[in-house]
């Protein structure tokens, strides 16, 4: 399997592939592969020729120094992994900061018409126009015909598809399911770096989130969050930093519920120091 750190050698071999009439398929991640990734990986083989998979830690997404130096990085075992699934039909490219940044690592300033201030973008200054830049940047680097982006990051996905839309990019944007561990946690590079007792407590957060669900049926959006946040306080080892129960198309918070409407609900919470987040629909 080859691994592409220069784009220009990379954009040569997307070309030769698109010349020969085959379909590309994208999954940008930052690497610490596990099955979500490939899942999403599968997905894009079923319905493209090839798919072209990025590894890239990408440092102007991360407001906290720490939490970006931690970051597991794991290329060799990532493309070990990559190879159990396609070692012919996926192109990986790992890039290096300068490759992408060019010398200047910042970020662009972008307008996702709101999406960007809810959840996330309240805890995490300037997440999404880090990942806005870089995943715009990627896309005029591979020009794929679809991109798969898991749910579990729901947020980012609606943000994505809001850049695709506002800047007439032409891929099409692929939601994929959350893809989850036996006991319900949901997959994440960072469950790796969970200390074993943390790794025990965390599959709590689903669990509360599909109580939610059940209360959410016949009890308001305020009453299931002040349920929720008590399960929290009375936990040991989990800290919430938020529950919201929120509208799909606007991401804000719902104040009286509406059978048109669709809602999920969405969960940041610290296991240790480790940030973990997670959401369900509702209806
Ligand atoms: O979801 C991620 O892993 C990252 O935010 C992404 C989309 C690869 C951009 O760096």
């Amino acid at each position: 399997m080859k691994v592409f750190s220069d784009k220009v050698e990379l954009v040569k071999k997307i070309n030769q592939l698109k010349a020969e009439n085959n379909s590309i398929g994208f999954v940008p991640t930052m690497g610490a592969l596990h099955q979500g990734h490939m899942s999403l990986v599968k997905q894009g083989l079923s319905n493209n020729s090839f798919v072209v998979v990025s590894i890239f830690v990408n440092p102007t997404q991360f407001d906290n120094a720490e939490d970006l130096k931690k970051y597991p990085r794991t290329l060799e075992r990532d493309v070990d992994l990559l190879k159990t699934v396609s070692k012919d039909k996926i192109v990986v490219y790992a890039p290096t900061v300068d490759d992408i940044y060019e010398g200047n690592a910042k970020s662009e300033s972008f307008n996702f018409d709101g999406l960007e201030f809810e959840m996330e973008g309240k805890f995490r200054q300037g997440h999404f126009d880090g990942v806005g830049t870089i995943v715009k940047r990627l896309f005029e680097i591979v020009e794929p015909n679809n991109a798969y982006f898991g749910e579990k990051d729901f947020q980012q996905l609606a943000i994505i598809k809001k850049l695709v839309s506002k800047y007439n990019i032409p891929v099409k944007v692929v939601g994929c399911k959350i893809h989850r561990e036996t006991n319900g946690l949901a997959m994440s590079s960072r469950n790796e770096r969970l200390k074993p007792e943390y790794k025990k407590a965390a599959p709590f957060i689903f669990k509360t989130l599909q109580s939610a669900k059940t209360k959410f049926g016949t009890k308001s959006a305020n009453k299931v969050t002040e349920w929720v946040t008590k399960q929290f306080a009375k936990h040991e080892l989990l800290e919430l930093e938020y529950f919201i129960i929120a509208d799909v198309d606007t991401l804000k918070p719902v104040k009286r519920k509406s059978n048109k409407k669709t809602y999920r609900a969405f969960i940041a919470a610290y296991a240790d120091d480790i940030r973990l987040i997670d959401n369900i629909a509702l209806n």
